[in-house]
């Protein structure tokens, strides 16, 4: 099975897959978070170290929008850049996006879809989509889906609930059978990936998958992908130790361009969120986490969670 990591704008970014691959590792291809153009053409210092291509392989930037232009522009700087894969974001449920019909705000207009597809695709670059099953109704899916099957893209990448669930009740399971049985592009599922269980899970539901993604549960399972390939996993005391790397090298890579402690901790704090749950008692964890104010506690808390331990 190809694993691929979850794009989660802010907490996926550079600094982070760059440590999770030196340390941890078990995932094929990544994805950087959604990168939106500053008027339509161009691109701010963090997104030019996002995509530096000497930096990272296996990696596929990611587009947000709904205008040719922008995607001609994006799709031609990777192209300079030496890319051979770009993702496009058709997923996205933030209301301010879809108001603007992006993310999953663009599946109920699958016109426009067709728009971009029919003069932005280029044989230099191949396209993969990453798509909710519809913004505000299930009906949506099928149209998309016809339109997307006109055109040569290398896969779409499916986390099957509506745009307006963001990410509350459960996937919808009929739905994704349904992207299976229309589209004619290898289809990828994505959602609530936690455990070997709920891959396994999956696999015996959709046995022909040959890649999945997998977001919030490697975050809060680190070897999770490495469970899933079923590698024998390093003993506790040094997957510990491999987190405290992990964490170390995330720590220096931010303190060598943010400036402040304030900056810094805006980064380092939210990463907890899921990072904690890796850990013994996760919820004090997160808590002297979320708790600190300044770097003296930060430091603190973390010791606190590495004393811990790491979970079974
Ligand atoms: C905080 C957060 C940020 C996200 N950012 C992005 C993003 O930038 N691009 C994208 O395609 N999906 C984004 N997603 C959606 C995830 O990539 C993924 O589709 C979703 O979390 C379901 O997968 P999971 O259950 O394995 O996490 C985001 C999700 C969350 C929770």
């Amino acid at each position: 099975m190809k694993l691929s990591l979850a794009p989660l704008q802010g907490f996926t970014d550079l600094v982070f897959r760059r440590a999770f691959a030196k340390y941890i590792g078990g995932i094929d291809q990544f994805y950087t978070p959604f990168l939106v153009l500053q008027n339509g053409d161009k691109l701010t210092s963090s997104h030019h170290r996002e995509i530096d291509p000497k930096i990272e392989e296996n990696l596929a930037p990611q587009f947000i929008g709904n205008s040719l232009k922008e995607f001609v522009f994006f799709r031609d700087h990777l192209i300079g850049l030496g890319y051979t894969k770009m993702n496009w974001n058709l997923g996205c449920p933030f209301p301010m996006l879809v108001k603007k019909k992006k993310g999953s705000g663009l599946l109920p207009f699958p016109n426009l879809i067709e728009e971009v597809l029919s003069e932005g695709l280029d044989d230099r670059i191949e396209l993969s989509v990453k798509m909710r099953i519809g913004h505000s109704s299930v009906e949506e899916l099928e149209p998309v889906l016809t339109v997307l099957n006109k055109f040569k893209i290398s896969e779409i990448i499916v986390h099957p609930r509506l745009g307006i669930q963001q990410y509350r009740g459960d996937v919808d399971l009929e739905a994704f059978n349904k992207v299976l049985s229309l589209s004619k592009h290898p289809v990828v599922y994505n959602g609530d990936i936690c455990s070997l269980e709920d891959y396994q899970q999956r696999l015996e539901q959709f046995p022909n998958l040959e890649q999945m993604m997998i977001g919030r549960g490697l975050l809060k399972d680190l070897f999770l992908a490495r469970r899933i390939k079923g590698e024998e996993l390093p003993a506790a005391h040094e997957r510990l130790d491999l987190l405290k790397k992990l964490h170390g090298e995330i720590y220096d890579s931010y303190t060598s361009y943010l400036s402040g402690d304030t900056q810094l901790l805006s980064k380092l704090k939210p990463m907890w969120e899921y990072f904690s749950a890796n850990f013994n008692n996760e919820r004090k964890v997160y808590k002297a986490i979320k708790k600190s104010g300044g770097m003296k506690k930060y430091h603190a808390a973390v010791a606190f969670a590495f004393q811990q331990g790491i979970k079974e």
